[in-house]
């Protein structure tokens, strides 16, 4: 929606910003100076001071620009709602262990198979304990992989911090809690690699006590939960947790609307064609559906589910491959289902101006940095 940010409001209605703040305290609303508040709490706070905010109507291209894509997304009414699994991703520092313990969970042998043992990708997955489905998402550690930390985090409902007990708080374990921290979300510790004769569990807890995650047993409300991820132990304990948490969130999506949801990761398949990774988040997705995500657009052809099973149609909380797409589209790009190959084509067409534009004011700032660079 519209926000202002608070120093703005101030100039507008000629007030000091701290008589603004503190009208805003009396509202329940904490800001600061920098900080933005919506559009609709700006006007009531301007109608104190006996100001009316109107909003400044934009132009008829810069509209189509901005909702041609983004209002394809929409608010569901309360009573669509129904429960949906959490999305867990798994963040930490490089060879902490996330891959190995998301294969203890899952019965698996991803660790093997990886080139160099690193995680170079985002990986989905679902498992169902106690009858309850889960969806998994393993990020890598390495420090290379910044945005794909970033964008796990963001389309996530928990995150579960891995640090090695032998190791200890690292670079990116500060990274992952600030992700996590950005996106508002629950974080959950797992201590890994306690079966190890240098693991040192209360130093970790001692670390990270200095980045504000408190342990339980230490008067603070972050849990904890040491795990090894080779022998196996504790896992049972971490997944108990990951439910409760996901129980206390109570998660809810419209099964039965147009599909929406995210690019996790998307690549040119030599046979196959353009195959991505998509999170449904809200809806269904149903093969023959319209789709369009960011400049590419399509109608799914097929849709594979997390163990290469095909499926017709899946609801929220699933990541699938799906097929059909006209070109690769970008990871963290919104997937949405609209009428018909018309439509997507349509507001494909003018997303990919969009990022053409984004992408030439990117390219002008690169090429005035590499200048200063020379000179
Ligand atoms: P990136 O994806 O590259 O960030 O690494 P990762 O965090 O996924 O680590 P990974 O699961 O690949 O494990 C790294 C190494 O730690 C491997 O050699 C694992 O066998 C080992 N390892 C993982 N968990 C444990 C554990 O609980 N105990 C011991 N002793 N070793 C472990
Ligand atoms: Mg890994």
């Amino acid at each position: 929606g519209n926000k202002i940010q608070v120093k703005d409001l101030a100039e507008k209605i000629n007030i000091s910003p701290n008589k603004l703040i503190s009208k805003l305290i009396n509202f329940g609303v904490m800001a600061g100076i920098n900080q933005e508040i919506d559009f609709d709490t700006a006007s009531i706070i301007a109608s104190e001071f006996n100001y009316e905010l109107r909003l400044d109507k934009k132009t008829d291209e810069e509209e189509s620009k901005d909702k041609s894509y983004d209002s394809l997304d929409f608010e569901d009414p309360e009573e669509s709602l129904q429960l949906r699994p959490p999305v867990v991703t798994v963040m930490g520092h490089v060879d902490h262990g996330k891959t190995s313990l998301l294969d203890a969970i899952r019965e698996t042998n991803v660790t093997q198979k990886e080139a160099g043992g690193i995680t170079q990708h985002i990986g989905a997955s679902a498992v169902t304990i106690n009858n309850k489905k889960v969806v998994l998402l393993d990020t890598p550690g390495h420090e290379a992989f910044t945005s794909m930390r970033a964008r796990g985090a963001q389309i996530t409902d928990i995150a579960i911090v891995v640090v090695a007990a032998d190791d200890g708080v690292m670079p990116q374990t500060i990274e992952a809690i600030n992700h996590a921290k950005a996106a508002n979300i629950p974080i959950i510790v797992a201590i890994n690699k306690v079966d190890k004769s240098e693991a040192n569990p209360d130093r970790v807890k001692q670390e990270l006590t200095e980045h504000g995650l408190v342990p339980e047993d230490w008067g603070g409300d972050t849990i904890f939960v040491p795990v090894s991820a080779l022998k196996r132990m504790g896992i049972d304990e971490l997944l108990e947790m990951i439910l409760l948490v996901a129980e206390m969130q109570e998660l809810k999506a419209n099964p039965n609307r147009k599909a929406m949801g995210t690019i996790i990761e998307a690549k040119l398949d030599k046979g196959r064609g353009p195959v991505a990774t998509v999170l449904v988040q809200k809806g269904s997705l149903s093969i023959g559906d319209a789709v369009v995500a960011g400049a590419a657009y399509g109608r799914v052809r097929a849709m594979l589910d997390d163990r290469g099973k095909r499926v017709k149609k899946v609801g929220p909380s699933t990541p699938v491959e799906i097929l059909g797409l006209s070109e690769v589209p970008e990871a963290g790009e919104h997937l949405y289902v609209v009428e018909d190959d018309k439509k997507a084509r349509e507001v494909a067409t003018r997303r990919k101006e969009v990022i053409r534009n984004e992408q030439l004011k990117v390219n002008q700032k690169v090429s005035l940095e590499d200048l200063f660079e020379r000179i």
